[in-house]
C-alpha cells in the first residue's frame, strides 16, 4: 500500500496493471433501497435528508461505516461492456444500495455508447440549451447502463492550449463561459435522477510532459500509465496559485456548480494546490466549498488521488470510489489507530455520503437496471449531431462556403480525418455505437449529382492530383490529444500520429484554390497556411455523427454558428506560459501560476499580441448588424444587493440567409498597479437565430460580481472603483459598441474609465 500511495507514474502503473490484468468483476452484493417494503425509520420520506442520514448512521457499526469510504471495483475503470467506472457496495441489512459510478464528460464509458462531441465543442456553441441537450443524452445512457453517478462535467480552465485535456474543458479559457454551460449541464443530469460530479477541483490544468511525450497515440497504454509525462505530472505537481487568481479564474465554475446548480458531488484533483494535495486540502474542501459556498454534497477523489488516509479524513475528503488503496479499511483503520483522525471524521464523511443519497433521491427509487436495449441509439445519434453542429467554428471563408451542390461536379475529401472517427483519449474516450465519417456524410449531402472522391493524404502529391481534378478540396486534418500527457507543440505534428499535415494542406491548397480545411482537434492549432486556404473550420472532436455535422455545415444545411472558446495563437512563443519553465511544465514539480489572471484572451489583449483567431471569433453564412446599445440601471426601488445594470443591443440579420449571431458582452474594469485588470472579460453572451431582414433586441443582465474583484486582504469580493466600460460585439477583438458603465447603471461621464464618482 505504501508503494502505491506514492503516486508517481510508477504507482499508477501498478494500479493500472492490477486493474487491467487482475480484473475481478465487482462482487454482486444484494442491494436494497427504501423503496422495498422495509420499516427503517430512515426510509420515512417525510423526514429531512439530514435527519434520515443521522438515523441511518446511528444504526451502523464502525466497520460498516468505514466500508463506505472506499470503492469496491478495480476493473470497471477500463470501460469494458457490462462494467461501471466505479462501484460502492451497499449494505443490504440497512437498505443502503450499491452505487455505480460512470465517466463521463463525452458519454457513458462502459462498452459502446453514443459519443457526444468533446465538451470544448459545447463551449464553442455558446449555448446553455445545447449544454442541457448534451447532458440529457449522456444522462439517459448513464442511467440505462445502470449507474447512479456521472463523473462530469470537466470545468478546468484551459491555462495552456498544449494541455492534454483541453478538449474536455467545457468553457475553454473563460470561467464565465464555463460556468454558464456547467450549470444547465449539471441541472439536466440531476433532473434525470443522477448525481453529477463536477471535476477536477482544482488546479488540474496540465497532464505533464517528457522526452517521449510525442509517443502518444490512440491505444498506447503508456499514456494511461503516465509514463510519457514524468515532468510536471498532474499526479505530483503543486499548482501555486495566488488567491485572487484562484477566485477569479479557476474557482468560479465550481462556485456556480454549487450555488446555481446545487451539484451533488465534486471530484478533487490529482495535484497539490499551494502545498497539500487537492484531496487533503482543507482550504479547498472545507473552508471554501462548505463553509463559504454552503456545499452539502459529497467530495469524491479522482482515481488514486488519495495519498494519506489520515490527512484526507481530517481535511475533508468524503469517499474514494476506486478501491480502497488508501481509503480502504486497512489504511483507514491504521490511520485511526495512529491519529489524529478519529471515528468522528469517518462519521462526518459517511454522513455526507448518505445525506447525498437521500437528498438526490438515490435511496428512494429502485436501482436503475442496466438495459442497453432501451437506449434509443438512432435518436441519441441525431442529438449528438445537433449538439456538434452548433459547435463547429467557421474561422475563415473567402466565399467558397457554403458549398453549392448544383455547381459542383467533383469534391475531393482528403486527409487522415476524411474516413475516420476521431476523439480524445483517456477517461472521456467513448467507444461509439456507430459513426459517420466526413467522407460518408459529404457523399450523402452532396447527393447523386456530385462525385465525391477521397484520399487519406498519406502521399501529398497524389492527394494534390485529386484536388487539382476536383472543383473543391476538403482536407480533414486530424490531431490527437489525450488525458495523461500534454502535447509538445500546437501543430498537427504533435504528436505525429497522422503525419505531416501542414505540408499536405499546403500542397493541396497549391493544387486547388478552392481548398477548405476542417480541423478535427482537441483545441487550438497553429495554422501557418491559413492565408493559402479558402475556408477553414474548427470541428473539435465532433462525436458519433461528427461527419454529418461537418457535411451539413460545409453545404450550409445549417449556419456555421460556433465561436471560439479558446484563442488560436499565431505562434507558440505567444502563449501565456511561453519560455517560462516555472509556469509550465514546472520545476521540481512546482508550477507557478505567475501569469495570474492573464490567461487566454486576457493575456493576448494585455500584451497586445494579435492572435491568428481571437476568443469569441466565428463567422456565419449571413451578415449581422449590432447597434443601439442601451444601459438601464436596476429597477427603481429594487432592494436586490446583487442586481446590476441591464445592457441591450439590437441585432439585425442584414444578409440573405437565416443565421446565428452570438453577440458577446465584455466588461473592462479599471485596473491599478495593485489590482491589475485585463483589458476586457466576458460577462454576457446570447445565441440568437434570425431570419433575413429580421431584428431583435438582445438583453444581457449584469450583477455586482461582474464589477468586482477578489480582495485577498479583506477576503471578499469588492466592487472595482471607477467607471467600467462595456463592450459588445462579435468577438473579443471586434466589440465595437461601447459605453461607460457602473454597477448601478449607465455612467454619466463621457470618458471611459473616468472618475469613480460619475458612475452610479
Ligand atoms: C480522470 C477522471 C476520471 C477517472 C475515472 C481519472 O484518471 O482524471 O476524470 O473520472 O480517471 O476514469
Amino acid at each position: 500500500m505504501e508503494g502505491i500511495s506514492n503516486r508517481g507514474p510508477a504507482g499508477l502503473f501498478v494500479c493500472f496493471l492490477v486493474a487491467l490484468f487482475l480484473f475481478v468483476p465487482s462482487p454482486a452484493v444484494a442491494s436494497s433501497r427504501c423503496v422495498e417494503p422495509v420499516s427503517f425509520s430512515w426510509c420515512d420520506t417525510s423526514l429531512s435528508p439530514d435527519h434520515r442520514a443521522d438515523l441511518l448512521l446511528a444504526a451502523m457499526t464502525d466497520q460498516e461505516k468505514i466500508s463506505l469510504l472506499g470503492g469496491d471495483d478495480l476493473g470497471g475503470v477500463t470501460g469494458r461492456a457490462g462494467t461501471h467506472t466505479g462501484t460502492s457496495n451497499g449494505i443490504a441489512r440497512l437498505a443502503i444500495p450499491t452505487i455505480y459510478f460512470s465517466d463521463g464528460p463525452a458519454g457513458v464509458r462502459s462498452g459502446k455508447a453514443t459519443a457526444m462531441p468533446s465538451p470544448i465543442s459545447l463551449g464553442a456553441s455558446f449555448d446553455p440549451s445545447n449544454s442541457a441537450l448534451d447532458a440529457r443524452v449522456i444522462a439517459d445512457e448513464v442511467i440505462k447502463k445502470g449507474n447512479d453517478v456521472v463523473f462530469a462535467p470537466t470545468v478546468d480552465i484551459v491555462r495552456t492550449p498544449i494541455a492534454g485535456r483541453v478538449f474536455e474543458a467545457l468553457g475553454g479559457e473563460d470561467p464565465y463561459l464555463s460556468s454558464r454551460l456547467a450549470v444547465p449541464w449539471i441541472k439536466s443530469v440531476q433532473a434525470k435522477g443522477l448525481i453529477a460530479d463536477v471535476k477536477h477541483y482544482m488546479g488540474n490544468n496540465q497532464e505533464g510532459t517528457g522526452p517521449t511525450a510525442d509517443d502518444a497515440r490512440p491505444g498506447n497504454i503508456a499514456v494511461s500509465l503516465g509514463v510519457l509525462a514524468p515532468i510536471g505530472n498532474r499526479m505530483r505537481i503543486d499548482a501555486r496559485i495566488d488567491e485572487r487568481t484562484m477566485r477569479e479564474m479557476y474557482l468560479p465554475m465550481f462556485e456556480a456548480a454549487v450555488k446555481k446548480a446545487d451539484v451533488a458531488s465534486v471530484m478533487c484533483a490529482y495535484n497539490k494546490v499551494n502545498g497539500p494535495f487537492a484531496c487533503e486540502n482543507k482550504f479547498l474542501l472545507e473552508d471554501i466549498l462548505r463553509d463559504e459556498w454552503g456545499f452539502r454534497g459529497l467530495t469524491i477523489a479522482d482515481y488514486s488521488a488519495v495519498h494519506d488516509a489520515g490527512a484526507s479524513l481530517v481535511n475533508g475528503l468524503d469517499i474514494e470510489p476506486w478501491p480502497g488503496t488508501i481509503y480502504g479499511p486497512a489504511s483507514v483503520n491504521a490511520a485511526l489507530a495512529t491519529g489524529p483522525a478519529t471515528m468522528s471524521d469517518v462519521d462526518r464523511h459517511v454522513r455526507r455520503y448518505l445525506r447525498t443519497l437521500f437528498a438526490y433521491g438515490a435511496m428512494d427509487r429502485a436501482g436503475y437496471p442496466a438495459d442497453e436495449a432501451a437506449i434509443d441509439q438512432a435518436g441519441n445519434a441525431a442529438r449528438s449531431r445537433k449538439v456538434a453542429e452548433k459547435g463547429l467554428v467557421l474561422l475563415k471563408n473567402d466565399g467558397v462556403l457554403p458549398l453549392n451542390r448544383t455547381k459542383l461536379d467533383q469534391v475531393a475529401v482528403i486527409g487522415p480525418g476524411a474516413n475516420s472517427f476521431l476523439a480524445g483519449g483517456g477517461s472521456s474516450a467513448i467507444d461509439p455505437f456507430s459513426t459517420t465519417t466526413p467522407f460518408e456524410a459529404i457523399t450523402r449531402v452532396a447527393g447523386p449529382g456530385v462525385k465525391v472522391v477521397t484520399d487519406d493524404g498519406s502521399d501529398p502529391a497524389r492527394a494534390a492530383q485529386l484536388a487539382a481534378n476536383s472543383d473543391v478540396a476538403v482536407v480533414v486534418a486530424a490531431s490527437y490529444s489525450t488525458e495523461g500527457v500534454d502535447r509538445t507543440c500546437l501543430t498537427f505534428e504533435c504528436p505525429p500520429v497522422y503525419g505531416d499535415q501542414d505540408s499536405l494542406i499546403r500542397t493541396v491548397a497549391d493544387a486547388n484554390r478552392k481548398s477548405v480545411v476542417v480541423m478535427v482537434s482537441g483545441g487550438p492549432m497553429l495554422t501557418p497556411w491559413r492565408k493559402e486556404v479558402a475556408g477553414l473550420i474548427e470541428a473539435w472532436y465532433p462525436g458519433s455523427r461528427g461527419g454529418s455535422a461537418i457535411a451539413r455545415v460545409l453545404f450550409g444545411k445549417v449556419d456555421a454558428s460556433g465561436r471560439l472558446p479558446v484563442t488560436f495563437p499565431k505562434s507558440e512563443a505567444d502563449l501565456p506560459t511561453a519560455d517560462d519553465p516555472n509556469a509550465y511544465p514546472g520545476v521540481n514539480d512546482v508550477v507557478d501560476y505567475d501569469e495570474g489572471l492573464f490567461v487566454g484572451y486576457r493575456h493576448y489583449d494585455t500584451l497586445k499580441i494579435t492572435p491568428a483567431y481571437p476568443f469569441g471569433h466565428g463567422l456565419s453564412y449571413t451578415k449581422f448588424r449590432f447597434s443601439r446599445l442601451k444601459i438601464r440601471g436596476p429597477r427603481k426601488g429594487s432592494k436586490s444587493r446583487t442586481a446590476g445594470p441591464k445592457v441591450s443591443i439590437r441585432v439585425r440579420n442584414t444578409g440573405r440567409r437565416r443565421g446565428v449571431a452570438i453577440p458577446q458582452l465584455y466588461l473592462a474594469l479599471k485596473g491599478t498597479k495593485a489590482v491589475p485588470q485585463p483589458p476586457k472579460a466576458l460577462k454576457g453572451f446570447k445565441r440568437v437565430t434570425l431570419n433575413p431582414g429580421k431584428a431583435r433586441r438582445v438583453q444581457f443582465k449584469l450583477d455586482r460580481r461582474a464589477f468586482s474583484f477578489w480582495n485577498a486582504d479583506k477576503d471578499r469580493w469588492q466592487v472595482v472603483r471607477g467607471c467600467a466600460k462595456v463592450l459588445v460585439g462579435r468577438s473579443s477583438r471586434e466589440a465595437r459598441l461601447r459605453s461607460p458603465i457602473g454597477p448601478r447603471g449607465p455612467a454619466v461621464t463621457s470618458s471611459f474609465h473616468g472618475g469613480g464618482k460619475t458612475c452610479r
